[in-house]
This record gives C-alpha cells, structure tokens and sequence, in this order.
C-alpha cells in the first residue's frame, strides 16, 4: 500500500497540492489543476496586479499544473502518455494589466479604493516576477489603465483564450471595463475569478458585483458559480452557451 502511494507520488499520477486551502494561493491551485487536468488551452489574465503577490503566486501553481503534465508524458501508462501529447506543448501566457500608479479617479466613495492608494512601481514588479521566473515573453506586463491597454493587449493574444481571468481590481468601473475587455477571450471551461466579488458587504449595485451582474446579464455566456475563497472571493466556470 505504502509503495504503491510511494510510486504514485513520484509518478505524479496527480496534481499535487492542497485542494482545501481557501486562500487565494487555494484559489489559483485549484484553477490551474482543473485547467490542466481539463486540458483547456488558454492564457492567464490579472486584472489589478499590484506588488504582485496573486500573480507570482499564480505562476508557483502554473507550475504545479505543468509538472504534473510532463510527468504524465514519462507515465508507465499508455493513456496518460497519449492524453498528455498534443496537451503539453501549450505554454500559456501571463497578461498582467494595472495602473502602476495606483487606483484611479473612482465613484467608490470608500476610503480603501481612494485615487492613488495600491501604488506599486512597474520596474520593481517586473524585476520581482523576473526573480521568480517569471519573464516576458511569457510574462506580458501592461501600464496604464485597463481601457488605455486594451489594443497592445488584443494585439498579443490575437486569437488566443482564456484559462484564467483574475479580476482584482475591486472598482466597479474597472471591473467593467475589464469583463467587456475579456468577453471575447473566454471560452467553455475559463475559470473567472473575481477577489472583490463581495467586497462593499456584497451590494449588488457596487463593485465587481455589480460590474458582473450586469454583464451577465446581457451576455450569451454561462456563469456557474464554482467555489468561494477568501474573505471576498468568488469563483466562476463559463460555459459558451446561448441562454
Ligand atoms: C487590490 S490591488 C491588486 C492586488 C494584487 N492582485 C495582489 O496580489 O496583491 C488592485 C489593483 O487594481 C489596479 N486597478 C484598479 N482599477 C484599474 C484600472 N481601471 N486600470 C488599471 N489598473 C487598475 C490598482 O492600481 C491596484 O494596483
């Protein structure tokens, strides 16, 4: 029994990893492990990055996820080695997208998004990525606001999807401009991850709240609502499907 769970770890015949960590790194883990173990091809978006601890930490999971996928490609299991073929040469890429100069001018009212506050310096989160591993090409690091961005951003993705959209951005504004942004790059099976969904004690008529349910409402999309995390996070599994 021992060995055989031996053997299995070492073959990585799973995704390894804390499952029931309800943190944010719990988050990304369990995007990236169903994103894999779905084999769905598609490119990670964060919308809000700043110092970039949710972005480095999204990386550290990518990679969870991808070893797991060569380890399936060495398998001693015919299966696993041919499911993990054409799956495994995909290399997706990061799109990180903020200010840089903190929060913007916002209708919020709210001491916490105030212009300005969440300043963060771009040298400093590229060379901090860097130090983690994570660099262009395969990072793509956007200044600026999200709507100022969004032609440099649908020039690099050209008609690539989505695998993952992180929404951190906590404004209404901001996350509106982002979910009419990504609508075009999401796909059955991108998971949405929204950090500020019940943030402003869950109104629906503020912030990311708001900014989802309208838009949800007047797309042809799907949302399931798929696991909550943190103290204001929710996640979502699109479906492409007409309502
Ligand atoms: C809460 S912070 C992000 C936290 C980050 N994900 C982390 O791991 O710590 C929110 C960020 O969203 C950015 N932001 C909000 N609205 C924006 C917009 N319209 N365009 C660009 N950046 C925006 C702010 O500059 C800020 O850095």
């Amino acid at each position: 029994m021992l060995r055989r769970w031996l053997r299995d770890y070492i073959n990585q015949k799973f995704v390894r990893g804390n499952i029931n960590k309800n943190d944010r790194s719990g988050a990304l883990h369990r995007a990236w492990g169903y994103i894999y173990t779905s084999f769905i091809e598609g490119d990670y978006f964060e919308f809000g990055v700043y110092t970039g601890d949710s972005l480095i930490e999204s990386f550290k999971n990518y990679k969870i996820a991808k070893n797991w996928i060569d380890h399936q490609l060495v398998s001693d299991e015919f299966w696993r080695r041919e499911t993990a073929k054409n799956y495994s040469g995909h290399v997706p890429c990061f799109h990180a997208l903020d200010t840089f100069a903190g929060m913007p001018e916002n209708q919020e009212d709210n001491p916490t998004f105030a212009k300005g506050n969440f300043l963060a310096e771009y040298d400093v989160v590229s060379n901090r990525c860097q130090r983690n591993g994570l660099k262009a090409p395969q990072l793509q690091l956007y200044q600026g606001l999200f709507k100022d961005t969004q032609d440099k951003l649908y020039t690099n993705v050209g008609d690539k999807k989505a695998a993952i959209i992180n929404i951190d951005c906590d404004l209404y504004e901001s996350a509106k401009d982002v979910l009419e942004i990504c609508g075009k790059f999401i796909q059955t099976g991108t998971v949405l991850l929204m950090d500020d969904y019940n943030t402003f004690s869950a109104d629906n008529n503020k912030g990311e709240r708001r900014a989802f349910r309208e838009f949800s409402g007047n797309s042809n999309l799907v949302f399931e609502p798929w696991f909550s995390y943190a103290y204001t996070g929710q996640s979502f599994l699109c479906v492409e499907e007409k309502k």
